[in-house]
Parts: structure tokens; C-alpha cells; sequence
């Protein structure tokens, strides 16, 4: 389970140009939930999916299972993000020159995991891209690279899986494809959580939150 209690995110704190993203955020996600996180674009989506990712920082409190986040020091963190996290960012952020293979296993590094390539191939494998492993990423279609930035948000077994506007820059059947991904991990017991700004897709999901100007306005 994670819960926040009345988080807030202001960016630029120190500075004349501070902003306010999230506001007196509380919200508690159960293991196993498929939710969708939906808002107006610049309402705080992915600011909140990032501090849900130990990505960023934030002020209030954030339990993740029983971990007091706000307590833990850097490496704990990362090293809690590592372990549990998988994170499918609003950009793929995936390393173009670089087969699908090899950004996939680029999470097992720093974690010193042994079978670094079986356990990416494994992964590969439940995306439905094992004929694409050995392909650059830059000669891959949209859909497909949505695919390999999941394999790598899997292939360390993650609790739970975020992602931010996966379907974005997809087109419908392709969208529906990816989003079929999202409900078998799911049903495999792990807690998803996406942004999107599409509410069909977010009907997909068990749950939606909508937020607007960095404050819940339905969970
Ligand atoms: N690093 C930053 N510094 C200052 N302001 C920021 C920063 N990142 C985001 N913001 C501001 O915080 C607000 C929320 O941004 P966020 O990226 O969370 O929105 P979003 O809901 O994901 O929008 P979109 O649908 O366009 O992706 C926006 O007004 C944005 O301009
Ligand atoms: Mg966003």
C-alpha cells in the first residue's frame, strides 16, 4: 500500500518565480490496483506520478508500505526505487543507438543482478518483441517502443509499475494493444498506475483520480 498525506510540490522554492504543482496532496493506493491519474494538461499529473516514483522531492508524508519516505536518505531511496519501482516515462527515454535488448537490461546494472539477460529476454518476451531484441531502437515504431521501455520498467520484477501518458503518441489500436499490457501485469498482482489526459483510456483502469491546479478532485 502507499499513502501520501497532505503532500505538496513547490517548484523554484527559494526563487520570486516559485510555483505551487501539487497541493495538500493525501491519497491511498492499494496493492494490486490499476489506476489512472487524469487532469488538465500542467495540473500536476506528472509531478505527482514522479514523486509516487521516488523521482523527485516533495514536502509531507508518503508511506510506502510501512517505509517513511520523507525519512529516507538518498541511497535508501534509490535503492527502494530500484527494487520495487518500474517507471515508463512520457518520452520512452529510451538510449536510441542501442538495441532493445540492451536498454532493457540497463536497470540490471546497478543493482548487480546476475542472468542480466535472460532476465531482459524474459521481459522482452512478455511484451510480445522477442523478434525485435536485437533491433536499434531507433528503427522501431512508436507502439514498439512503448513496448521495450516497459520490458525495461519489468525486468526487475517491480511491484509497481508507473507510467506517464504511455499511449500518448500512439494511435488507438495500438493504444488498446498497449493498454491490454497494463491489465495482464495487473492481473499478474501488480499495482499500475498511469497519467493520461485520454478519458476512455482512463476508463479502462479500475480507478481514476483526477486532479486539477495540484489539488484531488475525485479519487
Ligand atoms: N521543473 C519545474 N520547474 C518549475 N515548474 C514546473 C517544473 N515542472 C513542472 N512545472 C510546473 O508545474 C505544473 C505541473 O506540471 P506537470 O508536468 O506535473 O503537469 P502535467 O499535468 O503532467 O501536464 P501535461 O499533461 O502537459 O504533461 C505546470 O504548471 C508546470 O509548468
Ligand atoms: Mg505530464
Amino acid at each position: 500500500m502507499i499513502e501520501l498525506k497532505n503532500v505538496t510540490k513547490i517548484y523554484n522554492p527559494k526563487k520570486n518565480n516559485q510555483f505551487r504543482a501539487l497541493n495538500k496532496i493525501s491519497l491511498i493506493i492499494n496493492d494490486g490496483e490499476f489506476c489512472a491519474i487524469i487532469g488538465k494538461s500542467g495540473s500536476g499529473k506528472s509531478t505527482l506520478l514522479h514523486i509516487l516514483g521516488l523521482l523527485d522531492t516533495f514536502s509531507g508524508e508518503y508511506f510506502f508500505g510501512k517505509r517513511n519516505i520523507a525519512k529516507l536518505k538518498e541511497r535508501a531511496s534509490s535503492k527502494l526505487r530500484a527494487a520495487k519501482i518500474g517507471f515508463v516515462k512520457q518520452d520512452f527515454a529510451l538510449i536510441e543507438e542501442y538495441s532493445a535488448l540492451d536498454n532493457v537490461m540497463l536497470p540490471l546494472y546497478p543493482i548487480g543482478a546476475r542472468d542480466k539477460k535472460k532476465k531482459a529476454m524474459t521481459a522482452i518476451k512478455k511484451l510480445g518483441i522477442s523478434h525485435l531484441a536485437a533491433k536499434e531502437v531507433s528503427q522501431l515504431s512508436g507502439g514498439e517502443k512503448q513496448r521495450v521501455a516497459i520490458a525495461r520498467a519489468i525486468v526487475n520484477d517491480p511491484k509497481i509499475i508507473l507510467a506517464d501518458e504511455p499511449t500518448g503518441a500512439l494511435d488507438s489500436r495500438t493504444a488498446a494493444e498497449i493498454m491490454d499490457v497494463f491489465k495482464s501485469l495487473n492481473s499478474e498482482g501488480k499495482t499500475v498506475i498511469i497519467v493520461t489526459h485520454d478519458l476512455s483510456i482512463a476508463k479502462l483502469c479500475g480507478r481514476i483520480i483526477e486532479i486539477s491546479d495540484g489539488e484531488i478532485v475525485s479519487a
